[in-house]
């Protein structure tokens, strides 16, 4: 795709990887819509933008777990800043942990990791077909395509979210309509650090956690992984691995799966002691 004067909505915006993503895309020219829960960084970001470029970015605050939202923001979106040539679904939530993750923790992995990206697409579809074109990404997780180690709901959510962007490709893709999956290991935000999180172990992700995906690889810098979208983005790959280590896992995962679980056991073991 070409960035110069297309319309660009990425959820999630308001931090970390979502930030970045909306920066970079503005970078690149792009006009960006901004969206995320209140109370985050999404207007600051939003002004700094604009400030650069005048009227080049727009924030709606918008709840991607509920699907009325996600119809609004992509109605919302196309009246404030034309029709959407890219939408990036990249809010995601780090919730649960085993067998014990309340029934809360597995909805909202769900509403957000998951029905959010199809939601949007359920809105978005409509016009990008009758135009012939249309960009719909996500970001998944390499838990989408390997495991999580420690939490359930995020590796079952996240690879939820990658089966979800392949059947849109193979669905779509002779349509005009692109599709690329986002899949990094550990990436330097709030949610890493385990700020996203209540503080209490019933209902969080264990704070050891990130010492999981530390434990596996470099963590990136969110501009960083921008930079690695961007150019996956422009080249229209489906699968955008900032870690290329993760083709490597994917391949010993589907050539030798009985070797590839002892390894995350012996990796579990090593992190979490168990
Ligand atoms: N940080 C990592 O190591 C890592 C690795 C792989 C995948 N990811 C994925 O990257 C994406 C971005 O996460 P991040 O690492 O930048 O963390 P982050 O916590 O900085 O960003 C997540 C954003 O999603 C937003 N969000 C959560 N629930 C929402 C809702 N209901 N409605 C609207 N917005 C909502 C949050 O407000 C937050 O701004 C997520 O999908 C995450 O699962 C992160």
């Amino acid at each position: 795709m070409k960035f110069t004067g297309a319309v660009a909505v990425v959820t999630g915006a308001g931090g970390g990887i979502g930030s970045a993503l909306g920066e970079r895309f503005h970078d690149a020219g792009a006009t960006v819509v901004l969206s995320d829960r209140g109370g985050t960084n999404l207007e600051a970001l939003g002004a700094r933008l604009n400030a650069r470029r005048a009227n080049s970015a727009h924030v709606i605050i918008a709840d991607v777990s509920v699907e009325s939202e996600n119809q609004r923001l992509v109605t919302q979106a196309r009246e404030i800043a034309g029709p959407i040539d890219l939408f990036f679904a990249n809010a995601g939530v780090g919730a649960g942990t085993d067998l014990g993750s309340s029934e809360s923790d597995w909805n909202t992995s769900f509403d957000v990791n998951v029905h959010a990206h199809r939601w949007a697409a359920k809105y978005l579809m409509p016009e990008w077909l009758a135009a012939g074109r249309g960009y719909f990404a996500s970001t998944a997780s390499a838990a989408g395509v390997l495991a999580q180690i420690g939490s359930a709901p995020y590796s079952v959510t996240k690879h939820a979210a990658v089966a979800f962007a392949e059947w849109l490709s193979i669905t779509y893709g002779s349509r005009g309509i692109s599709v690329s999956c986002l899949c990094p290991q550990g990436v330097n935000t709030a949610m890493l650090r385990g700020g996203d999180r209540p503080a209490t172990k019933d209902s969080a992700i264990d704070p050891n956690e990130g010492n999981v995906v530390r434990a596996v690889g470099a963590v990136l810098e969110p501009a960083e992984v921008a930079d690695v979208v961007h150019d996956a983005l422009v080249a229209e790959r489906f699968f955008i691995l900032p870690h290329a280590e993760v083709a490597d896992y994917m391949r010993i995962k589907a050539t030798e799966h009985e070797r590839w679980l002892g390894g995350m056991r012996k990796l579990q073991k090593r992190v979490l002691g168990f």
